[in-house]
């Protein structure tokens, strides 16, 4: 399966995800459909925060993948995939890209592009995935977000419609070989990626601030630090990284 076969682009939309999921409710919507949109006024960000992005200047989409032939266990690999072809992505832009656990894209420190990933789960395996990315193209002022953009790293401007096909390209590559046997390589190319990966830096849990080494991610997607030479496992929620 491969997509953008179908692309609906649309000028201003809640958001991409929300259109997918009702476009899905409603029984209309073909495995692989992107849909773009150059302005959402309700868009989501992981953690039920917002995400706030200038009209037009940025890319806004989400694609649909139904039947995804992973296991639950295994629903990571596809968090993997995706934060995979951005960083590829952002390399053939001539930009060192990073993924901070678990999938946002940073460049030079600063995040760059952001993924929303809903899956609908059957007793088994994933049975529809709505995979929303954000990603700054020639946005310049963030308002003292810790934010960049291809064009703040670059000085080049790039059309949205064009870094979406360079995605499209990059994540069909990787996804028409996407299979069982495949998933020690995505792994071991997810992990190789990560931001601030075997260096010491500053985090935060439950506990207050410590100092800790990114050694690993777990199949579960548990993020594993090393603290005073003992491995701890951190979830979504028990973990801020202190830039
Ligand atoms: C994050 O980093 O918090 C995730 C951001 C995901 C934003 C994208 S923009 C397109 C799609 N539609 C949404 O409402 N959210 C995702």
């Amino acid at each position: 399966m491969q997509i953008g076969r179908k692309i609906i682009h649309l000028e201003s939309v809640d958001s991409t995800n929300n259109y997918i999921a009702n476009l899905l409710k409603e029984g209309i919507l073909e495995d692989g459909t992107v849909i773009l949109a150059d302005e959402q006024f309700a868009g989501k960000g992981q953690r039920n925060a917002e995400w706030l992005t200038k009209p037009g200047e940025n890319l806004t989409f989400s694609f649909f993948l139904s039947n995804v032939n992973l296991s639950v266990q295994n629903q990571y690999f596809l968090t993997c995939t995706v934060s995979i072809s951005l960083v590829q992505l952002f390399n053939k832009f001539g930009l060192d890209a990073k993924i901070k656990w678990p999938n946002d894209i940073y460049v030079n420190n600063k995040k760059i592009a952001g993924v929303l990933i809903e899956n609908q789960l059957s007793s088994s395996h994933i049975k529809n995935s709505i995979i929303g990315i954000g990603l700054n193209i020639n946005q310049r002022e963030f308002d003292g977000l810790n934010a960049t953009s291809i064009l703040l790293e670059t000085e080049a401007r790039k059309t949205p419609m064009e870094v979406l096909y360079s995605f499209i390209e990059m994540f069909n590559s990787s996804w028409k070989n996407f299979s069982q046997r495949m998933l020690p390589r995505v792994k071991s190319d997810y992990i190789s990626n990560l931001f601030q990966l075997n260096e010491l830096k500053n985090y935060e849990d439950s506990r207050g601030d410590f100092e800790g080494i990114i050694r690993n991610v777990l199949d579960s997607g548990h993020l594993v630090i090393e603290r005073n030479g003992e491995e701890q496992h951190y979830g979504l929620k028990e973990i801020v990284f202190k830039l």
